[in-house]
């Protein structure tokens, strides 16, 4: 392992000066240039045509806690089977890829990585544990764990979006990127060009990404995942307006509006909706701004991708990404795809 540990961790050169401790073990940026007033970037999504959000507002203190219920119902199957290709594949992949570090994007409370860092300590000794997430809460309670089952392992939570954490990673320390979750769904058709440009541009040679991604199947079972008994989803899609009634000071109104969901076979994507129930005026007075909601005109909250691996694995190949590995499960639901930089 390497041993010249410094209180900057595994930061790059032209990093270390950009970022400050938070916490113990906790780094975040010193000031954050990039980001603007989120009222302004929703306001101008929900006046597209058709409207919709960026799904990071989802997130909430709220939100995250029905995420966490949504991972333990019946219908959603995701979570669980991720969990369970870790369970018996994480000595193969960490013997795959011979790394001192390991970065997690959008890494909530890592409890699936634990089966990696596991099998780290395992095979190597020791070594570095980067999540970023920009959930200060998330971060601390997966230090704790880490801290509390894997002594051999230096802790460096990033407390940031995927893109400002990425950057800040020596390119010459060997890392596995780890994406779980199918949380890439997530993205659209841009924002996953923009992704994977930057991820890979900030790979070094020696560097694996780990991508957990949901699989295209059969319709129902894809439907069910998201729309499940109890409700818990439409709970989830239909706070973001509560969070978003906060952030602009906006008057949307909880029962004016129901969820829907379906899978959308062209784009292979789930597509989640708020759809209004009466015709009414949405008011946001500090911007000066407002529109008319129909009756029955829909607001797309969140896509959830699902992926065919062979197809997604010649894409990447395009961003400098070269298949190394393919962990599924018996059923085929979900993959976990390893890829190594390739070095050109
Ligand atoms: C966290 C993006 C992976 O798309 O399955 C679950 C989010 N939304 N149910 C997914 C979600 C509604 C989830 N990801």
């Amino acid at each position: 392992m390497r041993k010249k540990e410094n209180n900057h961790g595994i930061f790059s050169a032209g990093q270390k000066t950009l970022w400050r401790a938070l916490r113990p073990s906790i780094w975040t940026l010193k000031s954050d240039p990039s980001h603007e007033n989120p009222a302004l970037s929703i306001l101008r999504t929900l006046h597209d045509q058709p409207r919709w959000l960026e799904p990071y507002h989802l997130y909430d203190e709220r939100g995250s806690q029905l995420f966490e219920q949504i991972c333990e119902l019946p219908e959603y199957y995701l979570t669980r089977t991720e969990d369970s290709i870790l369970t018996e594949k994480a000595a193969e992949i960490i013997a795959a890829a011979p790394v001192e570090c390991i970065v997690e994007l959008g890494a909530g409370t890592s409890k699936k990585t634990m089966h990696l860092l596991r099998e780290q300590v395992r095979l190597r000794k020791g070594g570095t544990f980067a999540p970023i997430d920009v959930s200060l809460r998330s971060l601390l309670a997966s230090r704790d764990t880490v801290k509390r089952r894997f002594r051999q392992l230096t802790f460096h939570g990033l407390c940031s979006r995927y893109e400002e954490g990425i950057s800040s990673v020596d390119t010459s320390l060997p890392t596995l990127f780890v994406f779980l979750g199918s949380t890439v769904g997530n993205f659209n058709r841009s924002e996953f060009t923009r992704f994977f440009l930057h991820l890979s541009r900030s790979m070094g040679p020696k560097d694996f990404l780990l991508l957990g991604t949901d699989r295209v199947k059969e319709v129902e079972i894809l439907e069910k995942a998201y729309n499940d008994s109890q409700g818990v989803t439409a709970d989830f899609i239909l706070n973001v307006f509560v969070s978003i009634n906060r952030l602009t000071k906006g008057n949307f109104d909880l029962k004016k509006m129901r969820y829907h969901s379906w899978y959308n076979p062209e784009w292979q994507q789930i597509e989640m909706y708020a759809i209004s129930t009466a015709t009414q005026e949405i008011h946001f007075p500090s911007y000066k701004t407002f529109f008319v909601w129909e009756k029955d005109d829909r607001i797309l909250v969140e896509i959830s991708r699902k992926f065919e691996p062979l197809r997604l694995q010649r894409q990447l190949q395009l961003f400098g990404l070269n298949p190394v590995g393919h962990f599924t499960d018996a059923n085929e639901w979900f993959s976990l795809l390893l890829f190594r930089k390739s070095v050109s």
